[in-house]
């Protein structure tokens, strides 16, 4: 095979999807608890947002960042109107990592030469810039030197090394790929007031706790907090690759042109898909659902003896054993879960429509893992 083996990948070659279900090149049938790792939150091939692929492919696929096109401009309207930051605008990537380089950017920019803090246990992605923010030996070693200025520390010692160099504060609210840690309400409050108190960017990474996985569109809303810029991705856009940095007027001011730049961000498929999926979570109430769901999970994780992590359906299960080896067990039986960084947490990112029903089998398929 021809692939290069950057993934220690299953022995499973998938063909087809619908809701929370996949279906193997052999026909059997999947129940999904990863979602592409956070990414099919409206579920697999959601008829509106295939509808809406389809008609926009058939109509304009690529224009380019030269000129507007009208699914650029609503899908940026409605961002920066979810995100409750004031009008300030969008940029838009293909991915979670370009995200994070924008936000990095325009937070440097905004404060020239200053630092950037990071939190230990982050991830925010392998490009340079957004690996240098994640404080990682086995990730960032292999690949030094890495972008200078960058330093990590413990969440709750942020707020107080937060001084006059420091030009932005980059932070997941819920850690995603380390092992669902939820940081702190206290925390960020405090790490908000004390880059304001400097004037210093805070921005919150939400590619895998946003849009709507945490039981609120955005992280930011659960915590009362609002950052100077989010990044979402992931589940924006179905599985399309979509991603968005949404920053408030004050970082928005001081964009100039060519600071930012992407043949494909924000091309009108791309943007397609994600107006479909917003209308879906809306029309849906897949945030809710996500709230509800999410809470039935996690009594009955509770009543199975697990430790539970997380908010709405972004959650980490802490086994009494390996989850890598609970996750095989799971695959046997055709249900597809994540480990973390953390080895003893199991990570579920199930679709947001995700009903009780599915989640019973889940808990049926963990208890027996688990015996
Ligand atoms: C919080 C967070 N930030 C950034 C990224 C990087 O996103 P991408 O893989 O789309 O570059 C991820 C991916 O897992 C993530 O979870």
């Amino acid at each position: 095979m021809s692939l290069l083996q950057t993934y220690a990948r299953y022995d499973v070659r998938f063909e087809r999807g619908e809701g929370a279900r996949l279906w193997d090149d052999a026909g059997n049938e999947y129940l999904d608890f990863l979602c592409g790792i956070s990414v099919s939150s409206v579920g697999h091939c959601h008829p509106a947002v295939v509808a809406a692929v389809r008609e926009q492919a058939g109509r304009l696929m690529h224009v380019g960042n030269l000129f507007y096109t009208e699914p650029m401009e609503r899908l940026a309207d409605r961002l920066t109107g979810l995100f409750g930051g004031g009008e300030g605008g969008v940029f838009f990537t293909n991915s979670g990592a370009e995200a994070v380089e924008a936000a990095l950017k325009l937070g440097r920019k905004a404060k020239q030469g200053g630092d950037v803090i990071t939190a230990q246990g982050a991830f925010h992605g392998r490009t340079y810039g957004a690996l240098s923010a994640t404080p990682q030996e086995s990730k960032q070693a292999p690949f030094a030197p890495l972008v200078p200025g960058f330093r990590s520390l413990e969440p709750a010692a942020i707020a107080e090394s937060v001084d006059s160099r420091t030009a932005l504060v980059l932070i997941e609210p819920i850690q995603g790929e380390t092992g669902i840690h939820v940081i702190d309400d206290e925390v960020l409050r405090a790490i908000r007031e004390a880059c304001d108190r400097v004037g210093a960017a805070l921005i919150f990474d939400e590619i895998q706790c946003g849009v709507g996985r945490s039981g609120t569109f955005t992280a930011a809303e659960f915590y009362g907090v609002t950052p100077d810029a989010i990044t979402m991705a992931k589940g924006l856009a179905s599985g399309f690759p979509m991603a968005a940095t949404v920053v408030n007027d004050v970082l928005a001011e001081g964009v100039a042109s060519g600071d930012l730049g992407s043949t494909f961000g924000g091309g009108p498929l791309a943007c397609a898909a994600g107006l479909a999926t917003l209308e879906v979570i809306e029309q849906e109430r897949l945030v809710e659902n996500a709230a509800t769901v999410g809470a039935f999970l996690r009594y009955h994780a509770l009543n199975l003896g697990l430790g539970v992590q997380g908010h709405g359906l972004l959650l980490g299960l802490r086994l009494p054993m390996p989850a890598a080896e609970v996750q095989q067990r799971l695959f046997a039986r055709r249900i597809l879960t994540g480990t973390a960084g953390d080895p003893a947490i199991l990570r579920l990112l199930p679709p947001l429509s995700f009903s009780q029903e599915e989640a019973q089998l889940l808990l049926e398929g963990l208890r027996k893992s688990l015996a």
